[in-house]
């Protein structure tokens, strides 16, 4: 499973890129204010980072203002996926871009059916966001989980990007479900090493190790 880094935080985004933690990152208009960066600055950088995929949101409503910005967005680098909303004007505009040969994310997806178009409009990820779900008392991860067995029986090639995930159970879950993708904020990405028992073991350990009165690097 790829993790991408669903931020526009450059330096949280390299801490983790260091560690070879970061297959792509994805950013959005709410996450560009965050970093109170201009989008094609920010994105240039973060493009220069990271060797994976990297999505850059359109903004306009109509599918010819979407293609006009996505083909805009996609003169950054290489890698850029231009990420489109799950409207008729997104899947157009999606169909367009990715008939060009661009790397298309269509995004805010939260049905099956949804799902179903992307795909067949030729999209590179779906990105089913599962904590806004979550958020309304619906399944976020029941909705990863018919994303994949609808894919799979028909082979579709859009891989499945699980979005809007806030917790370490949100990976684990879509790791097993087989999503190809997760991406989630830095803060949700660390917390996946964190475990009570690894700190309480750890803490004996150099309790241990303290009363030995050793050490490994001097004689
Ligand atoms: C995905 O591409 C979105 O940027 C993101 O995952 C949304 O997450 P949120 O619902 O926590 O804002």
């Amino acid at each position: 499973m790829k993790f991408f880094v669903d931020s526009a935080d450059v330096a949280a985004i390299a801490e983790l890129n260091a560690l070879g933690m970061v297959d792509g990152v994805t950013t959005n208009p709410s996450l560009i204010l965050k970093s109170g960066r201009n989008i094609l600055e920010v994105t240039k950088e973060i493009c220069d980072l990271v060797a994976g995929p990297v999505s850059a949101e359109v903004v306009a409503s109509t599918a010819e203002d979407m293609i006009a910005e996505g083909r805009h967005l996609a003169e950054i680098a290489p890698n850029i996926t231009v990420k489109v909303p799950l409207t008729w004007d997104g899947l157009r505009a999606c169909k367009v871009l990715s008939d060009e040969g661009r790397m298309v994310n269509v995004t805010l997806c939260f049905s099956v059916n949804q799902a179903l178009l992307a795909a067949k409009a030729g999209a590179t990820f779906i990105s089913p966001f599962i904590g806004r779900l979550d958020d309304i008392n619906l399944d976020g991860m029941e909705l990863i989980a018919d994303i994949r067995q609808v894919y799979d029986n028909y082979d579709f090639k859009t891989e499945v990007l699980a979005a809007s995930v806030r917790t370490p159970n949100h990976v684990a879950d879509c790791a097993r479900i087989g999503a190809d993708v997760i991406t989630a904020p830095p803060a949700v990405i660390k917390a996946l090493a964190n475990h009570v028992l690894t700190d309480k073991g750890l803490e004996m350990f150099n309790a241990d190790w303290a009363k030995t009165g050793q050490s490994i690097l001097l004689k």
